[in-house]
């Protein structure tokens, strides 16, 4: 693999995501990096029903100029059991209420799984991966096929916290809340896993005059962008909206930006209280008592993002002119 250039990424990804209101405008960003190519977007259950999903997630790609890359549905429910969605934060439409125009793009013939499979199974070179929803594509994907994790560089999960707590109850962050199972596959058998959680994610905010900057500019994916943050502000009572997702993209693309450490990391499945959560072990190696269960997977966790570079970034993909198709 080149040397990541930071001013010029070369890589290729895949996007698996539940789209809602953050998703989109990582979606509208990824298509506005040179040098970033897309293979595949699969979607997934999650902030709202997965046909909800695949519907926002198509016509986002026409907002975004996307080329004709492959979209395909996925799992519909959890591994193990129905849970809530995120309606009440996306809006029952999962764009804030947003009306997307209808879109001649349709999603392939093919389960999620099998577009991963197929996908991944055809790369010339390694794949990242984003996932940005519930993970309940890849555990199935991993579980089925483990031999498509050696085409994959690293996945970056936008899923879980290590030392924030939850935001879908106490202890837990939404994609890990509504598939914890998922997300103890994917984080113990997935290959080079780096993890965005709510410690990050809450963290890096946009501007209002940023988003005022992107609700005014000409490019359709630009206005869409703005306007998505500015109805996330509005959710969440924030003058500077949180970026939520695209923050997990722009890490997968520059990781350089971020500052992290490996530990061992698991997914609460049996509490009462704290089923979803992820429990990172944070302690020293010569701390640790005698026994001590070591088998749990080493987990990269994002802790903190050089926050300025990555909103330059935002930026530059976001208000880049684009090849109307
Ligand atoms: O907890 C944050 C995650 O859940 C993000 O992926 C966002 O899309 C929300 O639904
Ligand atoms: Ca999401």
């Amino acid at each position: 693999m080149p040397i990541q250039d930071q001013e010029h990424p070369d890589l290729d990804v895949i996007i698996d995501c539940d789209t809602g209101t953050d998703d989109a405008v990582e979606l509208l960003t990824a298509f506005g990096i040179p040098g970033v190519r897309v293979l595949a977007v699969t979607c997934v259950d999650g902030n709202v029903g997965v046909d909800a999903v695949v519907r926002n997630t198509l016509g986002v790609l026409d907002a975004a100029d996307a080329p004709d890359v492959p979209v395909a549905r996925g799992c519909p429910v959890p591994l193990a059991q129905p849970t809530p969605d995120a309606s009440w934060v996306h809006g029952d439409n999962g764009l804030g209420g947003i009306a997307l125009p209808e879109t001649s793009r349709a999603a392939v013939p093919l389960h999620a799984v099998e577009l991963l499979r197929t996908t991944l199974t055809a790369a010339d070179r390694p794949v990242t991966v984003v996932a940005t929803g519930p993970l309940t594509n890849l555990a199935v994907l991993f579980t089925c096929y483990p031999e498509v994790k050696e085409k994959i560089e690293r996945i970056v999960v936008m899923g879980g916290s290590a030392a924030v707590g939850g935001n879908s109850d106490a202890t837990a962050e939404f994609n890990f809340f509504h598939d914890p199972e998922a997300a103890e596959i994917v984080l113990r058998t997935g290959p080079n896993v780096w993890l965005y959680g709510l410690d990050v994610f809450n963290s890096v905010t946009v501007p209002a005059e940023q988003v005022r900057k992107l609700v005014e500019h000409t490019e359709p994916a630009a206005r869409l962008a703005g306007n998505l943050l500015t109805g996330m502000g509005k959710t969440w009572n924030r003058v500077d909206p949180v970026l939520g997702d695209t923050g997990a993209f722009l890490v997968a693309v520059w990781p350089e930006l971020a500052q992290v450490s490996a530990h061992r990391t698991t997914v609460e499945l049996h509490g009462a209280y704290t089923r979803g959560m992820s429990v990172v072990d944070r302690r020293a190696d010569e701390d640790l008592p005698p026994y001590t269960d070591t088998s749990w997977s080493a987990v990269t966790v994002v802790w903190s993002l050089d926050e300025d570079a990555l909103r330059g970034r935002l930026m530059d993909a976001l208000l880049r002119p684009r090849a109307r198709r």
